[in-house]
């Protein structure tokens, strides 16, 4: 479906933005060639959406890399909350029996360096991080059978999850059911990015490895096969009677290591940098504001 396997945004040194694959030397990891000085993509061309449709152009410097997906790229964000055993054990619950679904608004699309501002609202001591592997739907579907749900997938990428507990679970502010929409709905409280990186490249999504660091300390350190519900089975339910629309992105789940599980419960404060690691995938590093 794509012209691309990795797809990256970036400014070159006239200043002008464009869409890019990045070209990495022999054996070099994707990791290494974010982390280069010099980084050359060939440029795509056709579209300013990381899911429209691009034709390879020139061989291209990269001066900055900017977030590879928008606002203006994404729908809607669908999420999957409870979809990992180990952190449906440390929330005290059971696993659902089918993958339970929650949905963020487009305005919480964040790039993967920029500052996630707390509103005052949720400044109230219980604001978490779930590192997340996210899933760019790039072609429109509904009712995707998991055999036809991989050609549906532009690419994945790394994301965070960001969670005001006390307003999804306190019955103080959330009531007696928890609310999932409202507490992790703020501005930007999904950064996103910095690669996407095509399934075919990509292979078994069951098989990352995903780590959360808080300033640096390592907070979340798995395997996706923990996951209950693989990208397959999620992409073909949340399509059930409903249409995806290219660049829809879904929010996988979170793995067990969340602060809300530690005990004491570590929660995030002004100023905490979280960094979500996926292998294959690069990082969103970004900075928590009291607003
Ligand atoms: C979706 O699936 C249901 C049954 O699973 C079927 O009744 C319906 O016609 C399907 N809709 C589309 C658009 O394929
Ligand atoms: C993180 O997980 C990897 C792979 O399971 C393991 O080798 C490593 O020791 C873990 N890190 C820590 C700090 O436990
Ligand atoms: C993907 O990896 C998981 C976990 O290692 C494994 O259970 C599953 O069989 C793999 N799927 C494929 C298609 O290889």
């Amino acid at each position: 479906m794509a012209s691309w396997s990795r797809l990256v945004r970036f400014v070159d040194s006239t200043g002008r933005e464009t869409l890019g694959e990045p070209i990495l030397p022999d054996d070099q990891e994707l990791e290494d060639w974010l982390a280069s000085d010099e980084r050359w993509t060939v440029e795509l061309q056709g579209s300013s959406s990381p899911v429209g449709p691009l034709t390879r152009g020139e061989k291209i410097q990269v001066k900055e890399l900017r977030p590879v997906v928008r606002q203006s790229d994404v729908p809607i964000i669908r999420c999957i909350g409870l979809n990992y055993m180990k952190h449906v054990q440390e929330a005290g619950r059971k696993p659902p029996p089918y993958p339970s679904v929650f949905i963020k608004p487009n305005t919480c699309v964040a790039g993967f360096n920029e500052d996630v501002p707390i509103p005052q609202i949720a400044q109230d001591g219980t604001v978490d991080y779930e590192g997340e592997l996210a899933i760019v739907i790039g072609k429109v579907g509904r009712n995707i059978t998991k055999e036809s749900a991989l050609g549906h997938i532009a690419g994945y990428c790394a994301s965070n999850d960001v969670s005001a507990r006390a307003w999804q679970r306190d019955p103080e502010k959330a009531g007696v059911v928890p609310q999932w929409c409202f507490s992790k709905g703020f501005d930007k409280f999904a950064p996103l990015g910095p690669v996407l990186v095509s399934p075919s490249l990509l292979g078994n999504a069951s098989n990352l490895h995903l780590r959360t660091l808080v300033n640096g300390e390592e907070r979340q350190n798995t395997s996706t096969n923990d996951l209950i519900f693989d990208v397959e089975t999620i992409v073909s339910f949340c399509s059930q009677g409903t249409t995806l629309e290219a660049g829809t992105v879904i929010l996988t789940g979170t793995p067990s290591g969340v602060a809300m599980g530690m005990k004491p419960p570590k929660y995030l404060n002004d100023g905490d940098v979280v960094e979500v690691l996926i292998s294959g995938l690069g990082s969103v590093r970004n900075k928590m504001v009291f607003e």
